[in-house]
């Protein structure tokens, strides 16, 4: 599909015009809808971790890995705090991409995006005609290999935007991979299997920053419906006041209170696929408000788009064998939801053998 099936609405210029009932089109079936049921909520919270001993590479610190290993077979989603990343780059980030998202239309209009690639501004993820739609907008961008990066394709204002953003990816690529050294170990491989079946230095990282806008009827609608990340792991900075993300944990929706300065982390299909579900990847979704505008940096880390993927022949045995199809590499399963859109765990789920 070389363009979208309808004209693209801006969710900001809906949220900017004033009307108080949301267009049909972004209205959810009840089952989808965030209730105001408000059970294990108030109890559960995703783990906090303190990985201040693994920073500092010098200082290898076995009951981080563990702790970091146990968090992803349990949730597949956690805080990480005093990461030791600089905090005036993430500060930074989050300020320039705000600051883009609040330029006139036209200026953002400019790099309206296309469904072959997603690169820019975009209002939608999938191209079926008639889909429902989320309450969001969003920036995409190749950042790695750089081969794959398009500098025309990165917005010029505001005018540190461009740097900002090298430096913000660069450090959260450095901690992706000290995190997936401790993945590998969590699970008793060696500490460069993800590094490797990564494709080592040609793993790829994007970027998209999501911009869910004040909402007229928040209980109708969601900010990004249900999904789990395709990729490998995903690295979110997220607004430190504003609370939206959920995730889904034994059939129930945590809200994520953000601990400032904090970043989110998240397991996505392909490292469920390589531990052969040891490890999880999380359905999550973005509930709004109408209070107040949210702004979320989300870094998708993932396997060269090439590699064909499947779970790491160490871990298999008769008794525990291979779960998932591998016939597949990750350019071809991200197809999926750059067609369908977000649809919870579902195609996952359709790769299990059993
Ligand atoms: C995503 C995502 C969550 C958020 O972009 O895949 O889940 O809080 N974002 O914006
Ligand atoms: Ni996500």
């Amino acid at each position: 599909m070389e363009q979208w099936p309808e004209p693209v609405i801006r969710v900001q210029s809906l949220s900017e015009s004033g009307d108080r009932a949301i267009p049909e089109r972004f209205i959810k079936p009840p089952s989808e809808r965030v209730t105001a049921h408000q059970g294990p909520e108030k109890t559960m919270s995703i783990p906090i971790i303190d990985i201040g001993g693994i920073a500092n590479r010098s200082k290898f610190d076995e009951d981080t890995m563990r702790t970091l290993s146990n968090a992803c077979k349990e949730w597949g989603f956690f805080q990480l705090v005093n990461h030791g990343m600089n905090k005036e780059i993430l500060e930074k980030t989050k300020e320039v991409w705000r600051e883009f998202f609040h330029l006139p239309m036209i200026e953002k209009q400019a790099f309206a995006n296309s469904p072959v690639t997603y690169e820019g501004y975009g209002s939608r993820v999938g191209v079926e005609k008639n889909a429902s739609l989320d309450w969001s907008d969003y920036f995409f961008l190749n950042i790695f290999p750089k081969n794959l990066r398009n500098y025309e394709k990165w917005p010029s204002l505001p005018n540190s935007l461009r740097e900002t953003t090298k430096n913000y990816t660069k450090e959260i690529v450095k901690l992706c991979m000290i995190l997936m050294e401790m993945l590998s170990l969590g699970l008793g491989l060696d500490k460069e299997y993800f590094r490797e079946a990564f494709g080592g230095d040609e793993y790829e990282a994007c970027l998209r920053a999501c911009f869910y806008p004040k909402c007229p009827q928040p209980e109708l609608t969601l900010g990004l419906s249900s999904h789990s990340d395709p990729g490998g792991i995903t690295v979110l900075l997220s607004d430190d006041h504003v609370s939206g993300l959920q995730v889904r944990k034994d059939g129930e929706w945590v809200t994520v209170k953000p601990v400032p300065g904090a970043v989110i982390v998240n397991i996505g299909d392909q490292i469920q696929v390589m531990s052969n579900d040891i490890y999880k990847s999380a359905e999550h979704r973005v509930q709004v408000n109408s209070e107040k505008e949210r702004l979320s940096m989300a870094l998708f880390f993932n396997p060269k788009g090439d590699i064909p993927i499947g779970p790491a022949k160490q871990l298999l045995s008769p008794q525990k064998p291979a779960l998932f199809q591998h016939n597949f590499t990750f350019n071809e399963y991200r197809q999926f939801i750059r067609k369908r859109g977000p649809t919870g765990k579902y195609q996952l789920e359709s790769l299990k053998t059993m």
